[in-house]
């Protein structure tokens, strides 16, 4: 197995594992830990195979809003059709963390990409963190902040594309609102993190509007820096694997006029302090 840094802050290829093989596991669980993003080549596995190695981390954490994959209620389908134009996951996010314990971290495995594009992007929540002013970092300290899955899968989508076409269901059962420190320490890598999320954070508790939205937005242009970024290119067969706690991530819809399917499992979490 070949174990190789994809920049010098965040992310790993990793060649000639399976991920079918216990053997192989320890070695990528660790590279899991170090890089908080792999890209596993060349999976020729099925969606059992899929399921099995993600246990290996932690039992499943079910996504309420997306579609299932035909016969496996446990695995999410991220799919755009040809002939649409909205993306899933197209906003800068982290999977799930309008829950109270929010997902540890999704396993994407790619079924169908287009033939560019269609790449995801990846943001170290610790990189950005320690970029950050002392006095900044001492002031995000002591905050909380609100992330809530209303607005992102509530009543408010039922006209969007991906609500209309399927891709997203079940807005009643969007009534999540969760309550995070904005700095974590993540709890496999003990590092401080910033944990907010332009998708799903909706205020900063105890500071005005105003102030809450300076702040975010603030932090959003911060973190977008490419300095803190990987950056995934897909083939067919390849699973990534990401730690919701130390990442943001986004789909670039890039590639109008081509089918992308892929299916997602997420794993259970821990609370976070
Ligand atoms: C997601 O946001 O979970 C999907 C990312 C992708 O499709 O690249």
């Amino acid at each position: 197995m070949q174990i190789t840094p994809l920049t010098g802050g965040l992310g790993a290829e990793i060649l000639g594992a399976d991920i079918r093989r216990a053997e192989d596991f320890d070695a990528i669980h660790a590279a899991f830990a170090e890089y908080g993003v792999v890209v596993i080549r060349a999976q020729d596995v099925t969606p059992d195979d899929h399921l099995a190695f993600a246990r290996r981390f932690g039992p499943i954490n079910v996504n309420r809003f997306f579609r299932p994959v035909d016969g496996y209620p446990e695995i999410a389908t991220v799919l755009k059709e040809k002939d649409q134009k909205q993306a899933i996951g197209e906003g800068w996010h982290t999977d799930h963390s309008y829950d109270q314990i929010p997902a540890m971290g999704s396993i994407l495995h790619a079924i169908e990409v287009p033939p560019y594009g269609g790449d995801t992007l990846f943001v170290s929540m610790a990189a950005a963190y320690a970029a950050l002013s002392q006095p900044m970092r001492q002031f995000l300290d002591t905050l909380t902040a609100v992330h809530s899955s209303r607005h992102a899968f509530g009543a408010a989508t039922i006209d969007s594309e991906a609500a209309k076409s399927g891709r997203f269901a079940n807005a009643e059962a969007a009534t999540q609102d969760a309550r995070h420190p904005i700095v974590i320490t993540h709890p496999l890598s003990r590092h401080r993190g910033l944990f907010v999320n332009p998708v799903f954070t909706t205020h900063v508790e105890g500071l005005t509007p105003s102030e809450s939205t300076a702040l975010l937005t603030m932090l959003w242009d911060h973190c977008r820096q490419p300095e803190f970024q990987c950056r995934v290119r897909w083939q067919a067969g390849d699973i990534t694997m990401w730690d919701n706690r130390a990442t943001w991530h986004k789909a670039i819809n890039d590639y109008h006029g081509f089918r992308r399917l892929m299916h997602r499992v997420t794993v259970e979490g821990v609370p976070l302090q």
